[in-house]
């Protein structure tokens, strides 16, 4: 099944409202790119303003609590992100599991919350450094797939994203051939879990993706789009990045 390639940034503990300039560019090479969507995950108090900036474009929440609401201070619910402009969510990223000791049934609850209030998903797996040295990757990823993607996903609101840990911020990532296995893997088992609406599902591989890297990643079998951190804060560098999709 053809699936559209997808072109995500994360900004992660980064920018501020003169930042927010860097969209207007963003958005014009998104519009020049009609083949290719592009979304950007925002510091939850720049979304409000970044749709104000460039209405339509899809700006998104780098993360969401699993509750409508309550006792829980400082987070944000999924209709708190949808009615400050976001349409979607990332959950499951790798730095809250690190920071924050998120799990996989966490990110779970997090991806139903926030489908329930029609948000789209970005959900992230990924293995450490650790894992991939003791031939454990694929394994880890198969079973936080299994644990967090919700029952009955559907490529319209889901997107995987493959981090692994040990790429993200360092210049580092895998060869093609290991993306491209576990990208794989990962299908196959969304299959089991969601039986052909796997094919319909997005796989997005995160970890250093720069201008340099992006097509030859891009190109890889099984590879549906980026999900990109630091080369997604200024149109430079993030730019090359949707041309290259
Ligand atoms: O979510 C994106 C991410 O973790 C990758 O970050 O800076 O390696 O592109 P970076």
């Amino acid at each position: 099944m053809a699936r559209r390639k997808l072109v995500a940034g994360n900004w992660k503990m980064n920018g501020n409202r003169a930042a927010l300039a860097e969209l207007v560019l963003i958005a014009e090479a998104a519009r020049a790119a009609p083949g290719v969507d592009v979304s950007i995950a925002l510091p939850a108090t720049l979304i409000a303003p970044a749709v104000a900036l460039v209405p339509g474009f899809a700006f998104g929440g780098e993360d969401v609590h699993a509750a409508e609401s309550g006792a829980h201070t400082g987070c944000l619910s999924a209709s708190m992100l949808a009615e400050a402009g976001a349409s979607f969510t990332i959950v499951g990223h790798s730095e809250r599991r690190a920071d924050q000791g998120e799990t996989s049934q966490d990110a779970w609850a997090k991806a139903s919350a926030a489908h329930r209030h029609g948000l789209g998903v970005i959900l992230c797996v990924g293995e450490t450094d650790a894992e991939r040295d003791a031939g454990r990757a694929a394994r880890v990823v198969q079973a936080q797939i299994e644990k967090s993607v919700p029952d009955l996903a559907t490529g319209d609101w889901l997107t995987i994203a493959y981090e692994p840990r040990w790429a993200i911020g360092t210049g580092r990532t895998p060869t093609l051939d290991e993306i491209g296995e576990v990208h794989a893997i990962a299908r196959a088992k969304l299959r089991t879990l969601v039986g052909d609406a796997a094919d319909g599902i997005r796989i997005l591989y995160g970890g250093s993706v720069t201008g340099a890297n992006a097509a030859a990643i891009l190109e890889t079998e099984d590879v549906d789009g980026a999900l990109v951190g630091g080369a997604s804060l200024t149109a430079a560098k993030f730019v090359p990045i949707i041309e290259a999709a």
